[in-house]
């Protein structure tokens, strides 16, 4: 067989690790997945309705293009139909977009340290990665413009930024696009926007008229709890968005998958309410980490990344065996581990273990 020769010694992609995995290994009854950022309050309870009116459709093709869907987000983003295209998970987008553009030997720049998918992809498309150092955990998009040139095809801005939680603010993000050439697609990856609450951050989709080499990703996995139906989107101008469409499977997002998505949409309270309790829980573990003494990076999204000031690697299994699975081994960043923001009882009990792992590790220093 002969495999494409830049794939061969690629890893597979290693995700959280999943709670019943967890359950049997360790002989554990209970245990809290603060691993994947997930939403520990679910989903809608809009969406089980819609599900359940879709059942009796499901020997049916879904609509390919997801023309409901797209209508109800095309009126609540003020943009028309045509820039809107939907991906199984917004990871389907980025594979879709690395497909669309890169050619072997293109070069794409990335921060070296942000969501995996974005080389894994550009690998598998031969292109090179060139990741540029954060800044304090933020992207420094000053060196990364310095990065670019004729080859570049793509920069991807994760804002906020997994796994730090930063984000850029509006300012630096405009300038960056102020002089971003025009031949170079800024992949604005916003798995996270509708968590942030603070006033420096720019919503993309607002800028998408000015800048048209911009797209625009975001998903219903993350605040609208839908991760394991599958569906994101991006949102772009419509050459963009044209382009990525040439090179999508034809039903790429399932019956259930849009009606939950539809049902999703239309509860804004939901949402809201989800974003507040996330940001007590920011403050929760902010002050936890401050009383324990642990430096963290300011956390946008549904996680934070704190210092535990021993190997991340070892917290991970100190914290397992103690029933909580969070995220580590990030090369950037080897004594960092990263947590989703859970439920106040969740927190807590991510808080009492981490205490418990700190103290015996201090008895034995
Ligand atoms: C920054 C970022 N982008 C994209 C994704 C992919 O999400 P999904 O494929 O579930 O839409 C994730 C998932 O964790 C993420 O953290």
């Amino acid at each position: 067989m002969l495999p494409k020769p830049h794939i061969v010694n690629l890893p597979v992609y290693q995700p959280g690790k999943p709670i019943e995995d967890v359950k049997r290994e360790l002989g554990l009854d209970e245990v809290i997945k603060l691993a994947s950022n997930e939403n520990p309050y679910g989903c809608s309870p809009r969406v089980r309705a819609a599900i359940e009116s879709e059942l009796s459709n499901i020997s049916l093709y879904p609509d390919g293009s997801a023309v409901e869907l797209t209508g109800l987000l095309a009126k609540q983003f003020g943009v028309n139909t045509d820039q809107i295209i939907f991906g199984c998970g917004s990871d389907e987008l980025i594979a879709l977009t690395a497909r669309a553009f890169f050619l072997p030997e293109d070069e794409t720049v990335m921060a070296d340290q942000t969501f995996s998918v974005y080389k894994s992809n550009a690998d598998i498309e031969g292109a090179i990665s060139i990741e540029v150092p954060l800044k304090d955990g933020v992207h420094d998009l000053d060196a990364m413009l310095a990065k670019i040139g004729e080859r570049t095809k793509i920069v991807w801005i994760c804002n906020p930024n997994n796994p730090t939680g930063t984000i850029v603010s509006d300012q630096k993000l405009t300038a960056f696009l102020d002089s971003v050439p025009a031949h170079v697609l800024v992949v604005l990856d916003e798995a996270y926007a509708e968590y942030v609450t603070d006033s420096e951050y720019s919503d993309g989709i607002s800028l998408l008229s000015k800048y048209p080499n911009l797209l625009v990703l975001r998903t219903f996995s993350k605040i609208y709890g839908l991760a394991s139906l599958r569906i994101g989107y991006g949102i772009g101008q419509p050459k963009v968005i044209k382009l990525i469409n040439q090179v999508r499977e034809p039903f790429n997002t399932s019956r259930i998958g849009q009606a939950a998505a539809k049902a999703s949409v239309a509860d804004v309270e939901f949402v809201a309410e989800c974003r507040d309790k996330n940001r007590s829980g920011i403050h929760y573990l902010n002050d936890q980490f401050d009383r324990l003494g642990l430096d963290y990076f300011p956390a946008h999204g549904n996680f934070i990344m704190v210092d535990v000031k021993t190997k991340a690697t070892e917290m991970f299994h100190s914290l397992l065996e103690k029933g909580i699975i969070v995220r580590a081994g990030f090369s950037v960043y080897p004594t960092h581990i990263r947590v989703t923001v859970g439920s106040a009882e969740q927190n807590a009990r991510f808080i009492t273990a981490l205490e418990q792992v700190l103290s015996v590790k201090q008895a034995h220093v």
